[in-house]
């Protein structure tokens, strides 16, 4: 493998001299990093008995009884990165205001650092150790606090949504330790323990300590799973613009014997509109809102044709025969980089069964975009208003007509031309011996775009979970050879990185 790209070598010739003589050093890094592969693979069931000792903590932070269970796995979590010589300060994040009225404390956050070279990339984890409720009775065919192994899998709650992850992520440190290395990269951990409750608390937390970040080079994000079989980098998401539209025809609901005929239905007017909105072609009918959608580019384009997807897989795992699209690349596409709306209800209709002969007197309908790059939401906002509008004017009804936005979650989409995404790239190549494939979610996990957009520095998401782990349902599992490959990738990763981030900063300084 080529340590310098080819376009560091039209910046001078100096570098390109720099590139024969580097092998020396690379080859004394290869033996390094294939001591600490090797390391990993030996102490695998010691890696495997600490992640069942982090499952057995039932740290559900969705469960208000279980609240001193989150707290003390932030605690065990804590002393694991003492124990790496790390400086970790647990920051007090306030008190969670329960339905019932009582309160209770939120778990304590961690923000660490290990020692700080300046001569290396500071890179940041994030992830956090609460998980999502789980009981035998909810159909576990294990005990979900008790993990345990079968073929090759690891079961149990938090095995791959993230305890698996941030336990894999340490013992790649702890392997430096342990074999006396020196870790290539500088490290920070931020960990929290209120992510499956939607983070509560984390941008202010992010926000009031800016200067923690001011020194990270790359933030690290490792709590989502591959989409296939391959291994995967995140580098997108979309966002959400959750929309209410209310109709209202007056104060009281009315009998269809009685007032049916002589008034005009809110309902009616509803549903007109809510029909006005997308074609049966799934095309969003919104006079521009597809103005802003980032053009498709050949480079981007050509990701998709690699990329390993069983269309037919999730086309049963659907249960829906016939999709709007036929080829896997316009189905990712339009999953990731296109944007869809989805009309979700009506509150305020008679719903359930038999047969009520109501007229409804208000009604609101239910609808989100889940919008991409590079559309502004109050852009889309106002696109919605404008044309909700203009549909409602044509139906001349004297009712009062009402939307607006209730969530306004952005899309993130990273530069994969950053420097750490060809370090991962290359650290997958290495440990897996294939191409990591270039994906995207369809869904909204603010995660990735909070942390770019309070620290602005380059945020990539690096799974290490199988796309059947399961996350948030029975059976959550992380497969040992996942959770073991993927300590490796982190490694690896720590190298690749460490490598490139060296000639980056020869040739700035080469430059100036
Ligand atoms: C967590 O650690 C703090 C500080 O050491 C301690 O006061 C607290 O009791 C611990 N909480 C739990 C639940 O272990
Ligand atoms: C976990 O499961 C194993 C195997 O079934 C059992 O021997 C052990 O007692 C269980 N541990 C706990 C804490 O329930
Ligand atoms: C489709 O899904 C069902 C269960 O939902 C499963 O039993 C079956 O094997 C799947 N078929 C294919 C072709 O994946
Ligand atoms: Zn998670």
């Amino acid at each position: 493998m080529l340590p310098l790209s080819v376009r560091h070598c039209s910046l001078s010739m100096v570098i390109c001299i720099q590139l024969i003589m580097l092998p020396f050093g690379t080859d004394a890094n290869e033996k390094h990093l294939d001591d600490i592969l090797s390391y990993i693979d030996e102490h695998q069931d010691e890696f495997v008995q600490n992640l069942k000792e982090w499952m057995a903590v039932p740290s559900d932070s969705s469960d208000p009884e279980l609240r001193s269970e989150v707290t003390r796995m932030m605690n065990i979590t804590a002393e694991r990165i003492k124990t790496l010589g790390g400086n970790v300060e647990i920051v007090d994040m306030g008190f969670e205001k329960l339905y019932d009225g009582r309160s209770i404390p939120f778990p304590p956050a961690i923000l660490a650092e290990l020692e700080k070279d300046p001569a290396k990339a500071t890179v940041c984890f994030y992830g956090h150790v609460d998980v999502q409720p789980a009981s035998k009775e909810d159909g576990w065919k294990t005990d979900p606090y008790n993990m345990t192994e079968i073929n090759g899998n690891l079961y149990g709650r938090g095995a791959t949504d993230n305890k698996g992850p941030v336990l894999a992520w340490i013992h790649a440190l702890e392997t430096h330790k342990s074999l006396k290395q020196d870790i290539p990269v500088n490290l920070k951990f931020i960990i929290e323990g209120v992510e499956e409750i939607g983070s509560p608390g984390l941008a202010d937390l992010i926000a009031g300590h800016l200067q923690f970040f001011s020194d990270v080079d790359y933030i690290v994000i490792s709590d989502n799973v591959w989409l296939s079989k391959k291994p995967a980098l995140t580098y997108g998401t979309r966002g959400n613009a959750y929309f209410f539209v209310e109709v209202e025809s007056g104060q009281k609901d009315l009998h269809s014997g009685t007032f049916g005929g002589i008034i005009h239905e809110a309902m009616r007017d509803l549903v007109y509109i809510l029909a006005n909105l997308v074609d049966s072609s799934g095309h969003i009918v919104i006079p521009g809102i597809y103005d802003d959608v980032a053009p498709l580019t050949e480079e981007e384009n050509k990701l998709y044709e690699n990329i390993e997807f069983d269309l037919e897989e999730h086309k049963n795992s659907s249960g829906v025969d016939t999709f709007l699209y036929k080829t896997k690349e316009e189905i990712l596409q339009h999953l990731w980089r296109q944007p869809s709306l989805t009309i979700h209800g009506i509150e305020g209709a008679f719903s359930g069964t038999g047969t009520k002969t109501v007229i409804p007197s208000k009604v609101i309908g239910k609808f989100s975009i889940r919008q991409v790059p590079n559309m502004r939401i109050p852009e889309v906002e106002k696109q919605v208003t404008k044309h909700i509008e203009d549909v409602f004017a044509r139906l001349h009804s004297p009712n009062k007509l009402k939307v607006y936005l209730t969530i306004g979650a952005v899309p993130w989409v990273a530069n994969i031309d950053d420097l750490q995404y060809k370090a991962a790239k290359n650290a997958v190549t290495k440990v897996f011996g294939v191409i990591p494939d270039m994906i995207r979610d369809g869904s909204t996990i603010p995660l990735a775009k909070t942390f770019h957009d309070l620290t602005q520095k380059s945020v990539m998401m690096l799974p290490i979970g199988g796309a059947d782990d399961g996350e948030h349902s029975q059976n959550e599992k992380i497969s040992r050879s996942n959770y073991i490959q993927g300590t490796k990738l982190f490694a690896s990763y720590f190298h690749e990185l460490s490598k490139l981030h060296k000639d980056l900063i020869d040739a700035k300084q080469l430059k100036n």
